[in-house]
């Protein structure tokens, strides 16, 4: 306090600001309970019901009815379940319901707080990275971080991905339908693969990532999804095998490598005549000051302890951050020696950009 000169403290400003940090320390708390109605099914065993006593929903879900009415007192004050006082029962709107309890929602939101739960558990490695300029690996994680962010971005490539960014590809979608050769290069858990060969049965994908781990659940849930035309494999961006690739594609992973250039370099030689390389990056646009949003804050956050911490894991060579940004994207590929760069959709977490030779 000593630093603060009398009278430097405008009370209105501080308020504000405060009631800002206290709503953020609220927020904190709040995932916590989204996660553990997540898991307990407390959302769903309350969607489409009505209104339902605590006794009732703990009955539902076999759940101790004195934790289901505490964590109902927090969902209330959070504004997440309706209270209706004169009867004592507790309601989900259909709002709510949309992003709290049904999990093929392109906007359901609770698998997603297992990201900043994992970052939580890894903070003394961010710390230490922090300190010795080191980096962390993606695999280094706690394990909740792949689940949490394959669960993420999945909302998004349902809602999407086969509807909306691939044929706001110029010809993309006819070569598809004829039969494509397809990369999904740092295909993670594999959603994105699952989702285009479904949409596109006569056409082959191939997804690879540097992380064994994932291709093996990427493997899973293609065989769960009764997929038989995509094939996975553990590899660099900078190495992947093959060539003549219709499309390739990087989902949220370009910036996390420690040399976007060579990846893109890569995707160059390995694209056939004419393929396009769809790049599928956090939103972002290209000036720091324009960058203030949840979003925006939501993806430096991650960007810090995550994307920064792997790319210099891989030797940094260039450390994008996912804050890129449109005009960083398009030099990389500039460089990689395509011709062609321009915005083909956006939405407020992801830019969807076309490159060709
Ligand atoms: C944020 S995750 C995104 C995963 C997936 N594409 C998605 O959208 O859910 C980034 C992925 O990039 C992979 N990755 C990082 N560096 C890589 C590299 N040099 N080559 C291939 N994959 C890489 C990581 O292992 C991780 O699975």
């Amino acid at each position: 306090m000593d630093s603060i000169q009398p009278g430097a403290i405008d009370p209105a400003k501080l308020d504000a600001f405060l009631t800002r940090a206290v709503g953020d320390l609220s927020a904190g708390y709040g995932g916590v309970m989204v996660s553990i109605g997540n898991r307990l099914g407390l959302y769903k065993a309350m969607a489409g019901t009505g209104p339902l006593s605590s006794r009732e929903l703990a009955g539902r879900a076999g759940c101790a009815e004195r934790y289901v009415r505490e964590w109902l007192g927090s969902q209330v004050a959070g504004g997440y379940v309706v209270y209706h006082a004169i009867s004592d029962t507790y309601e989900l709107t259909p709002e709510q319901a949309f992003v709290l309890a049904n999990e093929d929602s392109p906007v359901f939101i609770p698998n997603a707080w297992a990201v900043p739960a994992s970052m939580w558990f890894d903070e003394d490695k961010a710390v230490e990275a922090f300190r010795t300029g080191k980096g962390v690996p993606w695999g280094d994680h706690n394990g909740r971080l792949y689940c949490g962010v394959a669960a993420f971005y999945r909302n998004a490539y349902r809602g999407s991905l086969v509807s909306e960014w691939l044929p706001a590809l110029d010809g993309v979608v006819d070569k598809l339908r004829a039969g494509a050769l397809v990369a999904d290069v740092g295909c993670g858990y594999g959603h994105s693969t699952v989702l285009m060969a479904q949409g596109f049965p006569v056409s082959h994908f191939c997804g690879f990532d540097t992380h064994p781990e994932s291709v093996a659940e990427a493997r899973q849930i293609a065989a769960e999804a009764g997929v038989a035309q995509a094939t996975f494999a553990t590899a660099r961006a900078d190495e992947y095998p093959g060539t003549g690739y219709d499309l390739i594609c990087f989902f949220d992973c370009l910036h996390d490598m420690g040399d976007p250039l060579a990846a893109a370099a890569h995707a160059a030689k390995a694209l056939a005549p004419g393929g396009t390389v769809m790049l599928v990056e956090p939103f972002a646009n290209d000036r720091a000051e324009d960058n203030v949003s949840p979003v925006a804050r939501l993806y430096y956050a991650a960007s810090t302890t995550l994307c920064c911490a792997h790319a210099i894991s891989e030797g940094g060579r260039m450390v994008l951050g996912a804050q890129a940004g449109e005009a960083r994207l398009a030099e990389v590929f500039r460089k990689a020696g395509f011709t062609h760069f321009r915005r083909a959709a956006e939405t407020p977490f992801n830019l969807i950009l076309e490159a060709r030779a």
